[in-house]
């Protein structure tokens, strides 16, 4: 991805915590690419074999993600203070804030609100420490069902990752109170995919899902009536766009980052048909979830006003831009 900002990165320290994950990954490598000269930090805490109560792993950071990395990385846990020290030999120009429990279906109130919350304390202190520039990652999941497009002011938060994400927001905003010379933006994304994700595995976008299920000949699997379920799908390339123009917000706050427009399950499914040229027919089974969000969109209108933001992708465009590493890591080992 080519440079989208005149910032220049070169010679700045740039931490990223999350960086073994998804998006993490993908801001390291824009730097890297763009900026050969900045001082890129990573802290994550990888992944063990250990898992929530749902199954899933209890984080996704994946060495592969990672592989033609070249700057410092650091195994730590944002849950252990004495970890989150080793940072301390830095001085952090910029703080990209990614690390967390990224899975909407944990339910453990404790463990949810302790990682995400409880550590984001840490890292605002560091921004106040060493004067940093700190872009965290808020969610959509804030806003849970409330009507569509979604507005900064009208979240109802519907399980425990979205209210952890919705107390970091508040918590930001009374920092931003208290120290209005630091930029503290909070962006709030929609569903993102893109190359990286593989490693989220169950909790992946449907996009590389349905794009697998196609390439392994097995009939796209959709819940009864995605026709109407509508999500704003944001490619990894708008996101990525959206932390570095946050670097130059005009004022702190909280922004959505989303594509501005909802898609349905069955867009995803029908165009990946047809990239792929299959013609295998989509299969339905009930939605076995009670409050599943049926409509997101991002009004995405203050994100263009203040951080200058501007999607570029089309839910085809992304997927179109996808497809080699669709087929890249169809079969590919997740260990
Ligand atoms: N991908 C999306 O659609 C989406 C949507 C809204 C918000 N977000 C948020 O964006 C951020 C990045 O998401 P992602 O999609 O890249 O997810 P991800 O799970 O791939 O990345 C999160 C990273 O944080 C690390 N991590 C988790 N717990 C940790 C801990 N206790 N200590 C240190 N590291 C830990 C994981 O190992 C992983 O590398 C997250 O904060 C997530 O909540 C993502």
């Amino acid at each position: 991805m080519r440079k989208i900002s005149n910032l220049n990165f070169n010679k700045k320290n740039i931490l990223i915590t999350g960086g073994a994950g998804f998006i993490g990954s993908n801001l390291a490598f824009y730097f890297q690419k763009n900026y050969p000269d900045a001082n890129i930090v990573i802290f994550d805490c990888f992944r063990s074999g250990d898992t929530f109560d749902n199954g899933n792993l209890k984080s996704f950071g994946h060495y592969k993600n990672l592989i033609g990395f070249t700057g410092d990385i650091i195994c730590g846990n944002i849950n252990n203070p004495d970890e989150i020290r080793l940072l301390n030999d830095y001085k952090f120009d910029y703080i990209f804030h990614q690390a967390a429990i990224s899975d909407t279906r944990v339910y453990n109130q404790e463990i949810v609100m302790q990682t995400n919350v409880n550590s984001f304390y840490s890292f605002l202190e560091m921004a106040r420490k060493d004067n940093s520039v700190l872009i965290y990652a808020s969610s959509a999941a804030t806003y849970g069902s409330s009507p569509s497009p979604q507005r900064i002011g009208f979240e109802d938060p519907e399980n425990p990752y979205g209210y952890s994400k919705y107390s970091m927001d508040q918590i930001a905003k009374n920092f931003s109170d208290q120290n209005p010379d630091l930029l503290v933006i909070g962006l709030r994304f929609f569903n993102v995919y893109g190359p990286g994700e593989f490693y989220k595995m169950k909790t992946s976008s449907m996009i590389i899902q349905l794009g697998h299920q196609i390439l392994s000949s097995k009939n796209p699997r959709l819940f009864e009536g995605s026709s109407k379920i509508l999500r704003d799908f944001v490619f990894i390339e708008d996101v990525i766009q959206a932390n570095i123009k946050a670097c130059q917000s005009q004022r702190s706050g909280v922004f959505n980052v989303g594509y501005g427009k909802a898609r349905s399950f069955n867009d995803i499914a029908n165009i990946l048909l047809e990239e792929l040229h299959s013609n295998l027919e989509i299969e339905y089974f009930p939605n076995p979830y009670s409050g599943y969000q049926m409509d997101t969109c991002a009004d995405i209108s203050l994100s263009k006003k203040y951080i200058d933001y501007e999607p570029k992708f089309s839910l085809e465009d992304g997927i179109k831009s996808y497809l080699t590493y669709i087929h890249k890591t169809f079969k590919a080992a997740v260990d």
